[in-house]
Protein backbone atom coordinates (compact mmCIF):
# COMPACT_ATOMS: atom_id res chain seq x y z
CA UNK A 1 0.00 0.00 0.00
CA UNK A 2 1.18 3.59 -0.38
CA UNK A 3 -0.05 6.32 1.38
CA UNK A 4 0.92 10.06 0.12
CA UNK A 5 1.22 13.01 3.02
CA UNK A 6 -1.22 14.37 0.88
CA UNK A 7 -3.05 14.14 -1.77
CA UNK A 8 -4.66 17.22 -3.42
CA UNK A 9 -5.67 15.33 -6.70
CA UNK A 10 -9.00 13.50 -4.69
CA UNK A 11 -9.96 17.02 -3.64
CA UNK A 12 -10.15 18.46 -6.46
CA UNK A 13 -12.16 15.98 -8.15
CA UNK A 14 -14.81 15.94 -5.69
CA UNK A 15 -15.32 19.55 -6.78
CA UNK A 16 -14.52 19.69 -10.16
CA UNK A 17 -17.97 19.47 -11.34
CA UNK A 18 -19.41 22.43 -8.91
CA UNK A 19 -16.58 24.43 -10.70
CA UNK A 20 -16.34 23.46 -14.02
CA UNK A 21 -19.47 25.77 -15.56
CA UNK A 22 -17.66 28.38 -13.79
CA UNK A 23 -14.62 27.96 -14.99
CA UNK A 24 -16.18 28.09 -18.76
CA UNK A 25 -17.83 31.30 -17.34
CA UNK A 26 -14.56 32.78 -16.31
CA UNK A 27 -13.08 32.05 -20.18
CA UNK A 28 -15.52 33.33 -21.88
CA UNK A 29 -14.66 36.47 -19.70
CA UNK A 30 -11.46 36.44 -19.75
CA UNK A 31 -11.01 38.82 -16.89
CA UNK A 32 -7.96 37.17 -14.86
CA UNK A 33 -6.78 39.65 -12.25
CA UNK A 34 -8.08 40.40 -9.57
CA UNK A 35 -12.10 40.52 -10.78
CA UNK A 36 -15.71 39.88 -8.88
CA UNK A 37 -14.86 36.40 -7.86
CA UNK A 38 -11.82 37.35 -6.02
CA UNK A 39 -14.22 40.45 -4.44
CA UNK A 40 -16.70 37.98 -3.13
CA UNK A 41 -14.05 35.45 -1.70
CA UNK A 42 -12.65 38.53 0.05
CA UNK A 43 -16.63 39.05 1.40
CA UNK A 44 -17.14 35.33 2.12
CA UNK A 45 -13.38 35.38 4.01
CA UNK A 46 -14.21 38.35 6.12
CA UNK A 47 -16.92 37.36 7.45
CA UNK A 48 -15.83 33.75 7.87
CA UNK A 49 -12.44 35.08 9.96
CA UNK A 50 -15.11 37.73 11.52
CA UNK A 51 -12.96 40.51 10.78
CA UNK A 52 -13.89 43.54 9.08
CA UNK A 53 -11.99 43.07 5.74
CA UNK A 54 -10.23 41.03 3.72
CA UNK A 55 -7.46 41.51 0.72
CA UNK A 56 -6.62 39.12 -1.55
CA UNK A 57 -3.09 38.93 -3.03
CA UNK A 58 -1.08 36.35 -4.45
CA UNK A 59 1.00 34.67 -1.85
CA UNK A 60 0.55 34.35 2.34
CA UNK A 61 4.72 35.43 1.93
CA UNK A 62 3.42 38.49 -0.01
CA UNK A 63 0.20 39.09 2.98
CA UNK A 64 3.34 39.10 5.40
CA UNK A 65 4.75 41.48 3.70
CA UNK A 66 2.15 44.18 2.93
CA UNK A 67 1.16 44.01 6.10
CA UNK A 68 4.19 45.11 7.24
CA UNK A 69 4.95 47.49 5.02
CA UNK A 70 1.18 49.10 5.79
CA UNK A 71 1.87 48.89 9.49
CA UNK A 72 4.89 51.30 8.52
CA UNK A 73 7.68 48.25 9.34
CA UNK A 74 11.22 49.33 7.43
CA UNK A 75 14.83 50.04 7.64
CA UNK A 76 15.87 50.57 11.57
CA UNK A 77 12.76 48.66 13.07
CA UNK A 78 12.87 45.32 14.92
CA UNK A 79 9.65 42.44 14.63
CA UNK A 80 9.83 39.79 16.59
CA UNK A 81 9.33 36.03 15.75
CA UNK A 82 9.93 32.71 15.92
CA UNK A 83 13.09 30.42 14.40
CA UNK A 84 10.87 27.83 14.16
CA UNK A 85 8.28 28.73 11.35
CA UNK A 86 8.61 28.57 7.64
CA UNK A 87 11.06 30.97 6.24
CA UNK A 88 8.31 33.27 4.25
CA UNK A 89 7.75 34.73 8.07
CA UNK A 90 11.10 35.73 8.01
CA UNK A 91 11.49 36.78 4.64
CA UNK A 92 8.64 39.07 4.08
CA UNK A 93 10.50 40.76 7.67
CA UNK A 94 13.73 41.12 5.68
CA UNK A 95 12.55 42.58 2.50
CA UNK A 96 10.08 44.90 4.71
CA UNK A 97 13.51 46.22 5.18
CA UNK A 98 13.50 45.40 9.00
CA UNK A 99 15.86 43.19 11.10
CA UNK A 100 14.06 39.93 12.22
CA UNK A 101 14.87 39.20 15.86
CA UNK A 102 13.68 35.78 17.35
CA UNK A 103 12.17 34.21 20.78
CA UNK A 104 12.19 30.37 21.24
CA UNK A 105 9.06 28.28 21.11
CA UNK A 106 7.55 26.69 24.12
CA UNK A 107 8.64 23.11 24.40
CA UNK A 108 5.19 21.54 24.53
CA UNK A 109 2.67 24.33 21.62
CA UNK A 110 5.81 24.74 19.44
CA UNK A 111 4.69 28.47 19.10
CA UNK A 112 6.28 31.14 20.57
CA UNK A 113 7.47 31.43 24.31
CA UNK A 114 5.22 34.03 25.11
CA UNK A 115 6.76 34.81 28.69
CA UNK A 116 10.32 34.94 26.28
CA UNK A 117 8.79 38.33 24.43
CA UNK A 118 9.54 41.31 26.67
CA UNK A 119 13.39 39.99 27.51
CA UNK A 120 13.50 40.94 22.99
CA UNK A 121 11.88 44.30 23.59
CA UNK A 122 14.30 47.29 21.86
CA UNK A 123 13.35 50.52 21.65
CA UNK A 124 13.77 49.46 18.01
CA UNK A 125 11.02 46.96 18.19
CA UNK A 126 7.90 47.64 15.95
CA UNK A 127 6.14 44.64 15.34
CA UNK A 128 5.54 41.26 16.80
CA UNK A 129 4.92 38.20 14.38
CA UNK A 130 3.33 35.09 16.43
CA UNK A 131 2.71 31.86 14.15
CA UNK A 132 -0.14 29.62 14.63
CA UNK A 133 1.93 26.36 13.52
CA UNK A 134 0.34 23.42 12.36
CA UNK A 135 -3.09 25.32 12.63
CA UNK A 136 -2.43 25.64 16.74
CA UNK A 137 -3.61 29.02 17.68
CA UNK A 138 -0.64 30.73 19.92
CA UNK A 139 -1.93 32.06 23.36
CA UNK A 140 -3.08 35.92 21.93
CA UNK A 141 -4.45 37.17 25.24
CA UNK A 142 -0.84 37.89 26.67
CA UNK A 143 0.44 38.56 23.53
CA UNK A 144 -1.97 41.08 22.99
CA UNK A 145 -1.25 42.47 26.23
CA UNK A 146 2.56 42.94 25.22
CA UNK A 147 1.77 44.06 22.34
CA UNK A 148 -0.58 47.16 23.74
CA UNK A 149 2.10 47.77 26.71
CA UNK A 150 4.91 48.73 24.65
CA UNK A 151 2.76 49.99 21.45
CA UNK A 152 3.58 47.10 18.96
CA UNK A 153 1.87 45.75 16.12
CA UNK A 154 0.68 42.50 15.90
CA UNK A 155 0.81 40.29 13.11
CA UNK A 156 -0.66 36.74 12.71
CA UNK A 157 1.25 34.64 10.73
CA UNK A 158 -2.33 32.03 10.15
CA UNK A 159 -0.68 30.67 6.59
CA UNK A 160 -1.11 27.46 8.50
CA UNK A 161 -4.67 27.89 10.17
CA UNK A 162 -7.25 28.58 8.36
CA UNK A 163 -10.64 28.18 10.79
CA UNK A 164 -8.53 27.21 13.70
CA UNK A 165 -10.42 28.90 17.04
CA UNK A 166 -8.57 30.97 20.25
CA UNK A 167 -11.32 29.84 22.70
CA UNK A 168 -11.22 32.11 25.64
CA UNK A 169 -11.84 35.07 22.69
CA UNK A 170 -14.30 32.66 20.67
CA UNK A 171 -12.33 34.35 18.09
CA UNK A 172 -10.76 32.38 14.76
CA UNK A 173 -6.95 32.79 13.55
CA UNK A 174 -6.03 35.95 11.87
CA UNK A 175 -8.69 38.20 13.69
CA UNK A 176 -7.02 39.10 17.12
CA UNK A 177 -4.43 40.99 15.87
CA UNK A 178 -3.90 44.37 14.10
CA UNK A 179 -4.21 41.87 10.80
CA UNK A 180 -4.27 38.03 9.90
CA UNK A 181 -1.72 36.83 6.85
CA UNK A 182 -2.43 33.58 5.60
CA UNK A 183 -1.62 31.45 2.25
CA UNK A 184 -3.72 29.48 0.19
CA UNK A 185 -0.60 27.06 -1.39
CA UNK A 186 -2.34 23.96 -2.54
CA UNK A 187 -1.10 21.76 0.38
CA UNK A 188 -3.18 24.25 3.29
CA UNK A 189 -6.14 23.86 4.62
CA UNK A 190 -7.87 26.31 2.22
CA UNK A 191 -6.49 25.85 -0.64
CA UNK A 192 -5.86 27.08 -4.17
CA UNK A 193 -5.18 25.91 -7.75
CA UNK A 194 -1.70 27.67 -7.81
CA UNK A 195 -0.78 30.56 -4.99
CA UNK A 196 -3.03 32.67 -2.93
CA UNK A 197 -2.88 34.40 -0.26
CA UNK A 198 -4.93 37.02 2.15
CA UNK A 199 -4.91 39.75 4.76
CA UNK A 200 -7.90 40.26 7.21
CA UNK A 201 -8.25 43.20 9.52
CA UNK A 202 -10.88 45.37 11.20
CA UNK A 203 -9.11 48.36 10.16
CA UNK A 204 -9.58 50.07 7.14
CA UNK A 205 -6.92 52.38 6.93
CA UNK A 206 -4.37 49.46 6.70
CA UNK A 207 -6.82 47.12 4.33
CA UNK A 208 -6.82 50.16 2.29
CA UNK A 209 -3.14 50.37 1.98
CA UNK A 210 -2.95 46.48 1.53
CA UNK A 211 -5.21 46.84 -1.80
CA UNK A 212 -3.10 49.72 -3.03
CA UNK A 213 0.44 48.14 -1.92
CA UNK A 214 -0.50 44.81 -4.10
CA UNK A 215 -1.63 46.85 -7.08
CA UNK A 216 1.60 48.76 -7.59
CA UNK A 217 0.00 51.52 -4.89
CA UNK A 218 -2.13 52.66 -7.01
CA UNK A 219 -5.92 53.12 -5.99
CA UNK A 220 -6.91 54.46 -9.58
CA UNK A 221 -5.21 53.09 -12.50
CA UNK A 222 -2.43 55.07 -13.61
CA UNK A 223 -1.96 56.76 -10.20
CA UNK A 224 0.06 55.68 -7.88
CA UNK A 225 0.13 56.91 -4.17
CA UNK A 226 2.93 54.85 -3.17
CA UNK A 227 5.53 52.54 -4.77
CA UNK A 228 3.98 49.23 -4.50
CA UNK A 229 4.14 46.10 -6.01
CA UNK A 230 2.55 42.78 -8.32
CA UNK A 231 1.12 41.15 -5.46
CA UNK A 232 -2.82 40.16 -6.82
CA UNK A 233 -4.70 37.67 -6.83
CA UNK A 234 -6.06 35.34 -10.07
CA UNK A 235 -9.82 35.55 -10.81
CA UNK A 236 -9.20 31.49 -10.93
CA UNK A 237 -8.24 31.35 -7.51
CA UNK A 238 -11.01 33.34 -6.31
CA UNK A 239 -13.36 31.31 -8.01
CA UNK A 240 -11.83 28.17 -6.48
CA UNK A 241 -11.42 29.11 -2.88
CA UNK A 242 -14.42 30.68 -2.56
CA UNK A 243 -16.26 27.26 -3.91
CA UNK A 244 -13.70 25.37 -1.59
CA UNK A 245 -14.72 27.61 1.51
CA UNK A 246 -17.62 26.40 1.90
CA UNK A 247 -16.46 22.71 3.01
CA UNK A 248 -13.21 24.01 4.76
CA UNK A 249 -14.94 23.27 8.39
CA UNK A 250 -15.93 20.26 6.92
CA UNK A 251 -12.93 19.57 5.48
CA UNK A 252 -11.07 20.45 9.19
CA UNK A 253 -13.49 18.37 10.91
CA UNK A 254 -12.52 15.25 9.05
CA UNK A 255 -8.64 16.39 9.96
CA UNK A 256 -9.70 16.52 13.47
CA UNK A 257 -11.08 13.25 13.63
CA UNK A 258 -8.20 11.46 11.92
CA UNK A 259 -5.77 13.23 14.23
CA UNK A 260 -8.40 12.11 17.16
CA UNK A 261 -7.32 8.58 15.71
CA UNK A 262 -3.82 8.92 15.51
CA UNK A 263 -3.43 10.16 19.01
CA UNK A 264 -5.78 7.62 20.32
CA UNK A 265 -3.13 4.61 18.75
CA UNK A 266 0.47 6.20 19.80
CA UNK A 267 -0.41 7.33 23.27
CA UNK A 268 1.23 4.32 24.80
CA UNK A 269 3.84 4.15 22.76
CA UNK A 270 6.66 6.08 25.50
CA UNK A 271 9.35 7.27 22.72
CA UNK A 272 6.90 9.25 20.76
CA UNK A 273 6.02 12.62 22.02
CA UNK A 274 2.42 13.48 20.60
CA UNK A 275 1.19 17.60 19.42
CA UNK A 276 0.00 18.72 21.86
CA UNK A 277 -3.25 21.20 21.99
CA UNK A 278 -3.31 23.97 24.41
CA UNK A 279 -6.88 24.21 26.24
CA UNK A 280 -7.27 28.09 24.87
CA UNK A 281 -6.98 26.36 21.03
CA UNK A 282 -9.36 24.26 19.27
CA UNK A 283 -6.88 23.67 16.57
CA UNK A 284 -7.40 22.56 12.89
CA UNK A 285 -4.33 20.35 12.40
CA UNK A 286 -3.12 21.55 9.24
CA UNK A 287 0.04 19.28 10.40
CA UNK A 288 0.20 16.10 12.71
CA UNK A 289 3.20 16.57 13.93
CA UNK A 290 4.97 13.87 16.31
CA UNK A 291 8.70 13.94 17.92
CA UNK A 292 10.48 11.41 18.02
CA UNK A 293 14.35 10.60 19.04
CA UNK A 294 14.77 8.11 16.44
CA UNK A 295 13.10 10.57 13.66
CA UNK A 296 15.55 9.64 10.58
CA UNK A 297 15.27 5.65 11.45
CA UNK A 298 11.47 6.00 11.64
CA UNK A 299 11.28 7.93 8.26
CA UNK A 300 13.36 5.45 6.76
CA UNK A 301 11.11 3.06 7.88
CA UNK A 302 7.75 4.91 7.12
CA UNK A 303 9.38 5.20 3.20
CA UNK A 304 10.02 1.71 2.74
CA UNK A 305 6.57 0.87 4.04
CA UNK A 306 4.91 3.26 1.34
CA UNK A 307 4.21 5.71 4.00
CA UNK A 308 4.96 9.46 2.53
CA UNK A 309 6.15 11.73 5.50
CA UNK A 310 7.28 15.96 6.25
CA UNK A 311 9.87 17.59 8.00
CA UNK A 312 7.98 20.95 8.41
CA UNK A 313 10.99 22.37 9.56
CA UNK A 314 14.58 20.15 10.20
CA UNK A 315 16.48 23.75 10.56
CA UNK A 316 15.30 25.96 12.58
CA UNK A 317 15.91 29.64 10.83
CA UNK A 318 18.45 31.24 13.07
CA UNK A 319 20.99 28.50 11.29
CA UNK A 320 20.10 28.60 7.44
CA UNK A 321 22.74 30.16 5.30
CA UNK A 322 20.44 32.88 4.55
CA UNK A 323 19.79 34.50 8.07
CA UNK A 324 23.64 33.78 9.24
CA UNK A 325 24.39 37.39 9.02
CA UNK A 326 22.21 37.99 11.96
CA UNK A 327 24.84 36.57 13.78
CA UNK A 328 23.34 33.89 16.14
CA UNK A 329 25.10 30.82 16.99
CA UNK A 330 24.15 27.13 17.56
CA UNK A 331 22.68 27.08 20.97
CA UNK A 332 20.70 30.33 20.95
CA UNK A 333 17.39 28.95 20.71
CA UNK A 334 17.33 25.00 22.25
CA UNK A 335 14.23 24.29 22.07
CA UNK A 336 13.83 24.87 18.01
CA UNK A 337 16.55 23.13 17.67
CA UNK A 338 15.62 20.23 19.06
CA UNK A 339 11.97 20.11 17.70
CA UNK A 340 14.07 20.68 14.62
CA UNK A 341 15.77 17.26 14.83
CA UNK A 342 12.49 15.32 16.52
CA UNK A 343 9.64 16.22 14.29
CA UNK A 344 8.05 13.98 11.61
CA UNK A 345 4.62 14.99 9.73
CA UNK A 346 2.37 12.28 9.37
CA UNK A 347 0.00 11.96 6.32
CA UNK A 348 -3.51 13.90 6.78
CA UNK A 349 -5.98 15.23 4.48
CA UNK A 350 -9.56 14.86 4.59
CA UNK A 351 -9.47 12.53 1.96
CA UNK A 352 -7.53 10.04 3.46
CA UNK A 353 -9.43 6.75 3.82
CA UNK A 354 -9.75 4.79 6.91
CA UNK A 355 -7.52 1.70 5.20
CA UNK A 356 -4.77 4.43 4.81
CA UNK A 357 -5.12 5.93 8.29
CA UNK A 358 -5.03 2.41 9.69
CA UNK A 359 -2.08 1.20 7.51
CA UNK A 360 -0.30 4.30 9.03
CA UNK A 361 -1.16 3.40 12.55
CA UNK A 362 -0.08 -0.27 12.28
CA UNK A 363 3.47 0.87 10.01
CA UNK A 364 4.39 3.14 13.22
CA UNK A 365 3.19 0.88 15.94
CA UNK A 366 5.38 -2.09 13.92
CA UNK A 367 8.14 0.21 14.21
CA UNK A 368 7.80 0.90 17.81
CA UNK A 369 7.29 -2.66 18.71
C1 LIG B 1 3.84 29.59 8.57
C2 LIG B 1 3.88 30.05 7.14
N1 LIG B 1 4.12 31.34 6.86
C3 LIG B 1 4.14 31.79 5.61
C4 LIG B 1 3.93 30.97 4.53
C5 LIG B 1 4.04 31.51 3.15
O1 LIG B 1 2.93 31.28 2.36
P1 LIG B 1 3.09 31.16 0.76
O2 LIG B 1 3.77 29.88 0.47
O3 LIG B 1 1.67 31.19 0.28
O4 LIG B 1 3.84 32.34 0.31
C6 LIG B 1 3.65 29.62 4.77
C7 LIG B 1 3.32 28.70 3.67
O5 LIG B 1 4.02 27.96 3.13
C8 LIG B 1 3.65 29.14 6.11
O6 LIG B 1 3.43 27.85 6.37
Amino acid sequence: MKVQVIDLKKQNMKIWEELSPRIEGLFQESRFILGKEVEEFERNFASYCGTKFAVAVNSGTSALLLSLLAHGVGKGDEVITVPFTFIATVEAIVFSGAKPVFVDIDAKTMTIDVGKIEQAITPRTKAIIPVHLYGEVCDMNPLREIAGKYNLSLIEDACQAHGAEYLPRAKKAGSMGDCGCFSFYPSKNLSAWGEGGMVTTDDEEIAEKVKMLRDHGSGKKYYHKMIGLNCRMETLQGLVLNCKLKYLDEWNERRRAIARQYTEAFQNIDAICLPFSPSYSRGVYHLYVIRTSERDELKNFLQEKGVGTGLHYPLPLHLQDSLRYLGYQEGAFPVSERTAREIISLPLYPEMEEVEVKYVIDSIKEFFR
